[in-house]
């Protein structure tokens, strides 16, 4: 793996730091505040080519690399886990499914809008009572003619609302446990398709997170995505991808709780000296240092990975596994060394500490990460 930085690279990184310190910065309290969506800021993204990084241009994306997309969303994330999180699931797996997957007539038909940014993607896997066992779900897709019929609830979906299309996955045959799952690229607005109200979150605020639900749906035969049966695998092999999105969502998340642990170690003093010199703190701030670094290595190599068309679940696990750990474990840390002032609202290290817990828990627990890669070894 190369670890210096193409020139692309580069130039991706830099406008795109930029971007997040004088445009998102500035929405970040606001965000806060009101948990509102930031439209704003996901209609300029789509302006600088941010909506369609790794997407051809043959279908109005900017055909960029995967480390240019994962270095755009550790970036944005930085500075707002929130917005990373909208792009990456509008991206890996709101835009690829249909990219990898879908017939020519439906990419032409969403992906150069999805690419643009006029449309935003969601994906609707998780259900109430199917999460980390995504095999149960339990929503059914019944061909009945030209159209297949929805009926089930999904929980727990990015964008919920805010997006134009869903990738839904659906049992279309209850009886096989390999083939029983399908999917589906549902538009928002098609009659028996509803979002329901948002979750009110401990963390991510501004990136909405809803119930959906399907009342005899009606759903044009054309929109099933890939052949009927292949929805797990589907599911599956863009989750992949997502996860990476995940681990540099958290790689943002590290480097920006990191920086001001150390700047406040250097500033705040006691005992007559910044605490930066006391080794109970320096020692933290090493420890917090290198798992950023060893977590980095991980994700550029996942990503890296996608870019030359190797297989990656084992290593997008890893990745997005130790990254989402080590932002927990950082923020944690980071909260520690400001002490009480870490504990109000007058720095960011509380809201690192709160968007940093669900690094661990969506895309796949991490529980779920350490079944696929313990599968793996020992298969
Ligand atoms: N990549 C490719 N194939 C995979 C795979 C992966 N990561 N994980 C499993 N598979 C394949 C297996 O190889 C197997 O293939 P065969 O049938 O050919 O043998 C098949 O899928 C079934 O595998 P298992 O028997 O292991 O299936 P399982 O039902 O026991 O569980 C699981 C598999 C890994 C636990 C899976 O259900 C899973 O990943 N669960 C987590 C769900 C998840 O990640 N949800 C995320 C929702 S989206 C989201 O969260 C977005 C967001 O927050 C921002
Ligand atoms: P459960 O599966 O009920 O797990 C509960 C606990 O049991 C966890 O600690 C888990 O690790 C553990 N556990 C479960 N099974 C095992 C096992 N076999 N071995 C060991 N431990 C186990 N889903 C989507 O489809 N699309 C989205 O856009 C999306 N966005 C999300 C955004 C947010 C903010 C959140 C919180 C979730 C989102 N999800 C989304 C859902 C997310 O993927 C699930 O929450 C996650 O997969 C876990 O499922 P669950 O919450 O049902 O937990």
């Amino acid at each position: 793996m190369n670890l210096s930085w193409t020139d692309e690279q580069k130039i991706m990184k830099k406008m795109v730091r930029k971007f997040a310190d004088e445009r998102v910065a500035k929405a970040v309290e606001h965000m806060e505040r009101t948990d509102e969506f930031p439209r704003e800021l996901v209609r300029e993204m789509g302006e600088k080519g941010l909506m369609g990084i790794p997407i051809p241009e043959k279908y109005g994306g900017s055909e960029m690399d995967y480390t240019s997309y994962i270095l755009a969303i550790q970036e944005i994330s930085r500075v707002s886990a929130a917005l990373g999180v909208i792009l990456s699931v509008h991206t890996s797996v709101g835009t690829n499914p249909i990219l990898y997957f879908g017939t020519e007539e439906q990419k032409q038909t969403y992906i150069p809008k999805l690419a643009s940014g006029e449309f935003l993607g969601a994906f609707a896997l998780s259900e109430p009572g199917a999460g980390s066992d995504s095999r149960s779900i339990r929503t059914t897709a019944k061909l009945d003619g030209d159209h297949y019929i929805l009926n089930g609830s999904k929980a727990w979906i990015t964008n919920g609302g805010e997006a134009d299309t869903y990738i839904v996955f659906a049992k279309t045959d209850s009886t096989s446990i390999k083939k029983g799952i399908s999917a589906f690229i549902v538009e928002k607005g098609t009659p028996g398709f509803s979002v329901l109200s948002k979750e009110r979150k401990m963390g991510l605020h501004g990136s909405n997170t809803t119930p959906l639900s399907f009342e005899d749906c009606r759903i044009s035969k054309q929109n099933l995505l890939g052949e009927e049966g292949e929805g797990f695998k589907i599911a599956m092999s863009n989750l992949n991808k997502g996860r990476i999105g995940i681990a540099a969502q958290s790689l943002g998340i590290c480097e920006a709780a990191l920086e001001a642990a150390k700047n406040y170690a250097k500033e705040r003093k006691q005992f007559g000296k910044p605490i930066g010199e006391m080794q109970g703190i320096a020692f933290k701030l090493a420890d917090m240092a290198t798992k950023y670094e060893a977590a980095k290595l991980l994700t550029y190599q996942a990503a890296d990975l996608v870019s030359r068309g190797l297989p990656v679940g084992n290593q997008a696990a890893m990745a997005k596994m130790f990254a989402s750990d080590s932002a927990m474990t950082i923020a944690t840390e980071a909260l520690q060394v400001f002490g009480g002032y870490g504990y109000t609202e007058e720095y960011p290290v509380e809201r690192f500490f709160r968007d940093a817990k669900v690094t661990q828990i969506y895309e796949g627990t991490n529980e779920i990460q350490r079944i696929v890669i313990s599968n793996n070894l020992l298969r």
